[in-house]
C-alpha cells in the first residue's frame, strides 16, 4: 500500500488518481475527508501530521509519498522516522530545486534539512525537485477576473514552470518501480518564459486581452496583504525565497522527459486546460 501525504493538494491530487491507475493500494492522506473529494478508489484516511498518531497511520503502508505544506523539518523527520518502524521500505519526498542551487531562504533550508531525515531514516528514498509550479499563476486568477490585468514584481526573472502532472508523473513512476531507489530527481519544464510571455500565452487561451504591469517589490507586497490577506510574515519568506531562486528560474533539466520518454507538458497545455477559470467577473 502506498500511503500519499498531501493527497488532495495541487500535486496530490493528481497523484492519487495516477497511482490507482498504475494498480496500486493508495491511502489518502486529509485532515477533512468529507471536503476532501479523494478519488473513491482510495482509502481516505483523516490525519493531521501536527497532531495525530503516526503509527497508527503508518500501519501498513509499504511505500509513502511525503509532501508537507508548513515546511517543517522536523515533521517530515517524524514521519521517516514513524515510517521505518512501521516497516516502510521507500520514501518519496517532494523538495525544492533550491537544494539542488543550494538557496539560502528558509523554505529551502527546511526541505534540505528534511532531506536528510528522509536519507537517514533507513528505508530506501527518492527525492523529487520541482522548480516554480505552472500552478502558482493561480495567483493571477483576481486580477485578471476583475480587470484584464496582470501585476508582476519587476524582479521576476524568466521561469522554467513545472506542470504539476508531470511531478504526479514521475512520483507515479518512482512509487511503482523500481531503479529509482537513493536518486534524486530535478524537475522543470522544458522551456524558460519571461512573466510577459506567460501572460500573453495565457492571453491566447483565454481569448482576451490581458494588461501586463510590472511592479516594484514593495508594491507587490502590498498587493499580497491587501488582496488575498496574507501575514507579511509569509510574504517575506515568499520573496525570500524568490530572491534566492531568481538566478536560477530558467534553468531546464531534462529529467521529466528522460524518465517520462515524452517532453514536459508546455504552459500552452496548461493555460489552455485552466483558461474557463479565468472567466472576466462583470
Ligand atoms: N508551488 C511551487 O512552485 C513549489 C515548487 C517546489 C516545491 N514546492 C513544494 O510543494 C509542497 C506543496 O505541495 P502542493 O502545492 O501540492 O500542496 P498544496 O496544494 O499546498 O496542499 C497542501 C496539502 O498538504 C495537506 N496538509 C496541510 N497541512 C496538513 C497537516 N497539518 N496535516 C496533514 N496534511 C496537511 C493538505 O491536506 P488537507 O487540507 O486535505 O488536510 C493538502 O493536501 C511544499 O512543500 C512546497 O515547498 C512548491
Amino acid at each position: 500500500m502506498i500511503f500519499v501525504l498531501g493527497a488532495t493538494g495541487k500535486v496530490g491530487r493528481h497523484l492519487v488518481p495516477a497511482l490507482l491507475d498504475a494498480g496500486a493500494h493508495v491511502r489518502a492522506l486529509t485532515r477533512d475527508p468529507a471536503k476532501a473529494r479523494i478519488d473513491p478508489r482510495a482509502e481516505a484516511v483523516r490525519g493531521d501530521l501536527g497532531t495525530s498518531d503516526l503509527p497508527a497511520l503508518l500501519a501498513g503502508a509499504d511505500r509513502v509519498f511525503v509532501l508537507t505544506q508548513g515546511h517543517s523539518a522536523d515533521r517530515e523527520a517524524a514521519v521517516a522516522h514513524a515510517a521505518a518502524q512501521a516497516g516502510v521500505t521507500h520514501l518519496v519526498k517532494l523538495s525544492t530545486t533550491g537544494v539542488h542551487f543550494g538557496q539560502q531562504d528558509p523554505i529551502t533550508l527546511a526541505h534540505a534539512e528534511a532531506e536528510q531525515a528522509i536519507r537517514e531514516a533507513g528505508p530506501a528514498w527518492t527525492i523529487l525537485r520541482p522548480g516554480a509550479f505552472m500552478d502558482n499563476r493561480f495567483a493571477w486568477l483576481g486580477s485578471i477576473q476583475a480587470e484584464n490585468a496582470v501585476y508582476v514584481p519587476d524582479t521576476d526573472p524568466p521561469s522554467a514552470l513545472v506542470h504539476v502532472r508531470d511531478i504526479a508523473e514521475v512520483a507515479t513512476l518512482v512509487l511503482t518501480t523500481s531503479g529509482h531507489e537513493g536518486a534524486t530527481y530535478e524537475l522543470t519544464g522544458g522551456e524558460a518564459l519571461t512573466a510577459e510571455q506567460q501572460v500573453a500565452i495565457l492571453a491566447e487561451a483565454i481569448g482576451r486581452p490581458l494588461k501586463y504591469v510590472e511592479e516594484t517589490e514593495s508594491a507587490a507586497k502590498d498587493r499580497l496583504v491587501r488582496t488575498y490577506g496574507w501575514p507579511a510574515k509569509a510574504v517575506d519568506g515568499l520573496f525570500a525565497l524568490k530572491r534566492e531562486s531568481a538566478p536560477h528560474e530558467h534553468v531546464v533539466f531534462d529529467t521529466v522527459e528522460r524518465l517520462l520518454g515524452r517532453p514536459p507538458l508546455t504552459f500552452a497545455a496548461w493555460a489552455r486546460e485552466n483558461a474557463s477559470a479565468y472567466h472576466h467577473l462583470e
